[in-house]
């Protein structure tokens, strides 16, 4: 039988790949101009129409210093929603898949933060992505991954897309790149997303809590180096620590995740370098 599924936030850097990576499924794509998913009436009825198997929500609000001045926004988006949109899928048995960020954690851990490990968000952002897991979890069926630092555009790295597609269209224009020391993240390939996500509404695996980065972590300096390496580029890197340069929110410093759960559950997730590598090529 073809799945239905419902992909909200559909042209978002996340939504589209999604949609992408689904199109041999039935696919409602719905842009926020189409669903706008704080429209508690509008979920229930096309949840209701449509009668999804899976319902993937990529929508998010996603200023992370803008949070800070429109919490009531953020909250909105990044949690009210989401009890919407699982007290909706309740209603048609569909599964939910829904994505949060390393931002729930303080970023003082030393080693990879696992899915048991203890939350502590820092800013409004953050906070209300946490929230968004919590009232996702209480759909019956759900999955929430925590991805970070997406990258995988391709429109020529343009820098519209985040920190790695700054990086890479700063330095094939032969620009000086100011790049973290102090800041640990574990890259996350848009394309390994999509097919995790494929693998957990696929196969019978335990629904809940899943860390979907890329394996492996490193600091912003040395993942701006293997983005050189790999386009042949001698970089012109400059240093900056994070107390260097203010921000409106906090951010956290070390955000290593591990994937190990989602390994056990069959889905291993190549390394950050293997995946800038089939990016970049
Ligand atoms: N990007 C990252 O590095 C990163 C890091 C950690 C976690 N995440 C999480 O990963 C997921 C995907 O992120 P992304 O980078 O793909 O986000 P994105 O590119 O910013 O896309 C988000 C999409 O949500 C839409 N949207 C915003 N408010 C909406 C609403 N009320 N109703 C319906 N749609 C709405 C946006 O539409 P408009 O364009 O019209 O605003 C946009 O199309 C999100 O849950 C995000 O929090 C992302």
């Amino acid at each position: 039988m073809t799945k239905r599924i419902l992909v909200t936030g559909a042209d978002g850097q996340l939504g589209s790949f999604i949609v992408q990576a689904f199109q041999d499924y039935d696919v409602k794509a719905s842009t926020r101009k189409r669903l706008d998913i704080t429209n508690t009436e509008a979920i229930h009825q096309t949840i209701k129409d449509f009668s999804p198997s899976v319902v993937i929500n990529c929508a998010a609000y996603n200023d992370v210093d803008g949070a800070e001045n429109e919490p009531s926004i953020a909250l909105e988006v990044n949690a009210l929603a989401l009890r919407n949109i699982a007290r909706a899928v309740e209603s048609c048995g569909a599964t939910l898949v829904h994505y949060s960020t390393d931002f729930v954690f303080d970023g003082v851990a030393t080693s990879a933060y696992n899915e048991h490990d203890r939350v502590s968000p820092k800013s409004t952002y953050a906070a209300s992505k946490l929230l968004g897991e919590w009232f996702a979890l209480d759909a019956p069926r759900a999955f929430v991954l925590r991805v970070e630092s997406l990258f995988g555009c391709h429109d020529n790295w343009t820098g519209r897309h985040g920190t790695l597609d700054k990086i890479a269209g700063n330095l094939r224009k032969g620009h000086e790149v100011q790049v973290f020391t102090d800041r640990i993240v574990s890259p996350t390939y848009l394309v390994d997303v999509a097919a995790a996500t494929r693998h957990l509404v696929e196969n019978s695996v335990e629904p809940g809590l899943y860390h979907c980065v890329n394996s492996g972590y490193g600091t912003w300096y040395s993942v701006a180096e293997e983005v050189a390496r790999v386009l042949g580029i001698t970089p012109r890197l400059k240093s900056v620590t994070m107390d260097t340069v203010k921000t409106q929110a906090v951010r956290p410093k070390f955000c290593a995740l591990s994937n190990q759960k989602l390994a056990k559950a069959g889905f291993s997730m190549p390394s950050w370098q293997d995946a800038l590598g089939r990016w970049l090529s």
